[in-house]
């Protein structure tokens, strides 16, 4: 089986090479990614020289190479993650979302139907990663189903919403091979320091403010990465043609509360005085929109294929930190340089 994974180099995508490279030596894994600030081949470098994994650089809104890619490699299955996934960038410029996230998605798409039309037993499986924001926000109950109606508030889920309606109408009006799944929030190593947890790890370390928006009562449910890159590669194997599934931690937690326990906990690691990084939070204007509470219900996905998390959020939070301070060089890496301004961007937009 030759597999296209599309943002391979990015945070998710990383884990989720590395997983398919590791278990099935089989499989050609082909990773096609553009390198934006949050693409890093540097979370690959223990599995590049593998015979079974290749990486081809590009971009999946330039529709004529992937066109030629898709003609060139005969795919039998495509995991889709490249993605713009940042809601605060998709607020200062929506357009790219909508370029890389619904423009990307038809193209790889229209280059999949190609392929599946010509000859159908060889191309399998369009596996479409996305998110829980596609289905708006919570109040304080209540959680999101598979059947929960698309609400997207941000230009980021919107676009995200868009990408999920095309693959859907891919598959009712082509038949084209698809299943869809929406995950919740992910924390773990690799992740780009513009996101709340790995942006508090990096300046907890450097003794920055830590900006919390509004009063820090919204809810995210968080996973470790490692585990949607096990559901990811459940869903691919074992998914019918057509479902979707929600993928998510049952392990909800307000932002004010995830910050007070890194706070403790990088007390601890760094051997500063109990209460020294708490004085570090820093109440900020709020993210325009800011959806109030994500909750995922994943029964269906234990239920029918058996996946649940295996790590839970204490755990995650010290694997996460304690990578984040055994890798200060990639952390250094993606804060200076080309990089810095991307994170200096996301740092001082409050
Ligand atoms: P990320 O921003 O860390 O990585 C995205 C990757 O896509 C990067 O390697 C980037 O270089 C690549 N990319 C961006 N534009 C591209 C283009 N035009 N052509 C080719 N490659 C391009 O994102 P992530 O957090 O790893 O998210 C991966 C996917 O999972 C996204 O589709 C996202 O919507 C979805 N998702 C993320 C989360 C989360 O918590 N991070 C949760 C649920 C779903
Ligand atoms: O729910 C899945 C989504 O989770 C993914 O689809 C997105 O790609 C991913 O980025 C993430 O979106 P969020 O907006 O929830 O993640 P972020 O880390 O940006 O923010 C988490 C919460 O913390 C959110 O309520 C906003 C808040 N926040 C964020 C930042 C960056 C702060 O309070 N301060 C910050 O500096």
């Amino acid at each position: 089986m030759k597999i296209l994974i599309t943002g391979g180099a990015g945070f998710i995508g990383s884990h989720v090479v590395r997983l398919f490279v590791n278990t099935y030596p089989n499989y050609e894994i082909v990773n096609l990614d553009k390198l934006t600030y949050a693409g890093n081949l540097n979370n690959l470098k223990d599995i590049e020289n593998k015979a079974n994994y290749r990486f081809v650089k590009g971009d999946i809104v330039d529709a004529a190479f992937i066109n030629a890619l898709f003609e060139t490699e005969q795919f039998n299955a495509v995991i889709h993650l490249a993605a713009e996934s940042h809601v605060d960038r998709s607020i200062t410029n929506p357009l790219e979302f909508v370029m890389t996230n619904v423009i990307g998605t038809v193209n790889l798409l229209n280059a999949a139907r190609v392929l599946h039309k010509a000859n159908p037993d060889l191309f399998k499986r369009f596996y479409h990663v996305s998110t829980d924001e596609v289905y708006g926000a919570l109040g304080d109950e209540g959680m999101f189903l598979e059947t929960t109606a698309y609400d997207p508030h941000s230009p980021y889920s919107a676009s995200k919403a868009s990408s999920d309606h095309f693959v859907r109408a891919y598959y009712d009006t082509y038949k084209l091979p698809c299943v869809i799944s929406n995950c919740s929030n992910n924390y773990g190593p690799n992740h780009f320091p513009e996101k709340l947890i790995p942006l508090c790890i990096h300046n907890i370390q450097n003794n920055r403010p830590l900006p919390i928006y509004g009063k820090g009562e919204n809810v995210r449910d968080w996973l470790y990465v490692i585990d949607h890159a096990r559901a990811i590669d459940t869903i691919f194997h074992k998914a019918q043609l057509g479902t979707t599934y929600n993928i998510g931690g049952h392990n909800e937690w307000k932002n004010i509360d995830v910050i007070r326990l890194l706070c403790q906990l990088m007390d601890k690691k760094l051997n500063r005085p109990e209460g020294t990084n708490e004085k570090l939070i820093t109440f900020v204007t709020d993210r325009a929109g800011h959806d109030l509470r994500y909750a995922i219900d994943a029964t269906k996905l234990k239920e029918e294929l058996g996946w649940m998390p295996s790590v839970n959020f204490e755990e995650g939070l010290n694997l996460t930190v304690d990578w984040y301070l055994n890798n200060k060089a990639w952390l250094h890496n993606v804060t200076s340089g080309e990089y810095q301004h991307y994170y200096e961007q996301q740092y001082s937009s409050r």
